[in-house]
């Protein structure tokens, strides 16, 4: 069969690099892909908004299977496009992706779903956003409604800088449409981790657990990214919080998506935060995690496609995934400069040397060949991936992976894992 990855980030490595281990694959292409992509698929130079010339695209190469990376064309409808054509893809439809893509949707679901969740208020008129808040005097989180690129979510410690998140969103349309409606709701504290789901409209099939680094810096400080790394499995997430996540969010969720008439289908994502009173689900993602899909990639055992074919024939129950048992942990290293303005163009070394490390695969997200060269053309430029017997040695692995590897002003955080070998039921 031919697939077809949409998609350029280092998730997007991951998902070519695990289905082109597949026995069912006859030729893989990704649009547009990344050099990394190139070494395992065909690139072929159409955006991921490119809807209606991916569709011509697939039309022309009989693809079996396309598979969505990011969530942008999945809220634009690209699932219902292929769909319209006869084609096969993988991923939720435009309705569906409501879930990530209009969080006051996916409050008002899961509320009305009774999913453990923060409370919140939901406002499209900014007098009485700036009234309710004002009448507050705990930390908010203030959210723009619509797809932001992760940026849109302010975390505020006083309703001084409630007010202003809520006027920099509504007023200053910092996001544009995105920032019509917006969430306010309580700031939780615990622990984050990531459930990432296969869902074919009924079954559930719920992945190993991961867990990602959102902030810029050591100990969580400085700006939130798109994610500096991620390890697999989290030992915060212990089987009785697996068992929550399944049957209080999940399991509830699916079943609302159905009541109004959108089943879901593809990959659900449920960001959760381990709080003293439980698991509370912070948002849900209409597609897989970047970078917790990497070193989710280099622990799964069977075959990807079979996996993915089944959730788009609604036969879900008749898959279960084996998993290598050891632990894999992902090194994002990223443009100095990231989540902020940064330069491009930097030569990248030392992958060759740094691909060598036992156990190791460096997943390429934001580079581009110059002249024959590697250089960097993104924020998040690298996903270095290790696995071990533990974590201690994949962590090991994964930074004398990192140590090989040189760019002009690379930034990585130092600490990956480290919450996983404090956490209590790690050994
Ligand atoms: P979201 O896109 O809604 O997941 O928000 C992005 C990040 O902001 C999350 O991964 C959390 O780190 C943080 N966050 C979002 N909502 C809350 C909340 N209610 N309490 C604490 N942190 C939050
Ligand atoms: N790792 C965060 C995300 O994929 O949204």
């Amino acid at each position: 069969m031919k697939v077809l990855i949409i998609g350029s980030g280092g998730r997007e490595h991951a998902l070519a690099w695990k289905i082109a281990q597949s026995k069912l694959l006859k030729q893989l292409f990704c649009a547009p892909g990344n050099p990394g992509t190139a070494e395992l698929a065909q690139n072929v130079a159409l955006g991921v908004d490119d809807i209606g010339e991916l569709v011509k695209f697939a039309k022309g190469e009989s693809i079996g299977l396309t598979v969505v990376g990011p969530e942008a064309p999945l809220a634009e409808g690209i699932v219902d496009a292929f769909k319209a054509e006869g084609l096969n893809i993988f991923g939720p439809s435009a309705q569906a992706a409501k879930i990530e893509a209009d969080k006051a949707f996916c409050k008002q679901l899961v509320r009305s779903a009774s999913v453990p969740t923060a409370k919140a208020r939901i406002f499209d008129d900014l007098d009485a956003a700036r009234k309710y808040i004002s009448s507050r005097d705990e930390a908010l989180v203030v959210k723009a409604s619509g797809l932001a690129a992760g940026k849109g979510v302010f975390l505020c410690s006083e309703p001084k800088e409630a007010l202003a998140a809520a006027q920099k969103i509504m007023a200053e349309e910092a996001f544009g449409d995105a920032g019509r409606t917006i969430v306010v709701e309580e700031m939780l504290k615990g622990q984050e981790a990531s459930i990432l789901a296969l869902v074919d409209g009924t079954n559930i099939y719920v992945l190993e657990s991961s867990q990602d680094h959102k902030a810029i810096g050591d100990g969580d400080t400085g700006p939130n990214t798109g994610g500096m790394g991620a390890y697999s499995p989290a030992p915060v997430v212990s089987e009785e919080v697996m068992a929550q996540v399944v049957s209080d969010m999940l399991v509830p969720t699916v079943d609302a998506m159905n009541r109004a008439g959108t089943p879901y289908r593809g990959l659900l994502y449920a960001g959760i935060m381990i709080t003293p009173a439980g698991p509370k689900l912070l948002e849900y993602n209409c597609r897989f995690g970047d970078p917790e899909t990497q070193p989710l990639m280099v622990r799964l055992k069977s075959d990807l496609l079979a996996a993915l074919l089944a959730v788009c024939r609604g036969e879900l129950d008749k898959v279960d995934l084996e998993w290598d048992p050891r632990p894999a942990l992902c090194v994002v290293m990223a443009s100095g400069g990231y989540p902020g303005s940064y330069e491009k163009g930097k030569v990248i070394a030392g992958l060759d040397q740094a691909g060598k490390v036992e156990d190791t695969v460096v997943f390429q997200a934001g580079t581009a060949l110059l002249d024959g060269e590697l250089v960097t053309s993104g924020g998040r430029v690298l996903g270095v991936t290790s696995m071990g017997d533990d974590i201690t040695q994949a962590k090991a692995r994964a930074y004398e992976a990192v140590s090989k590897i040189n760019f002009e002003a690379a930034c990585y955080r130092r600490d990956i894992s480290d919450k996983a070998l404090s956490a209590p039921s790690s050994s």
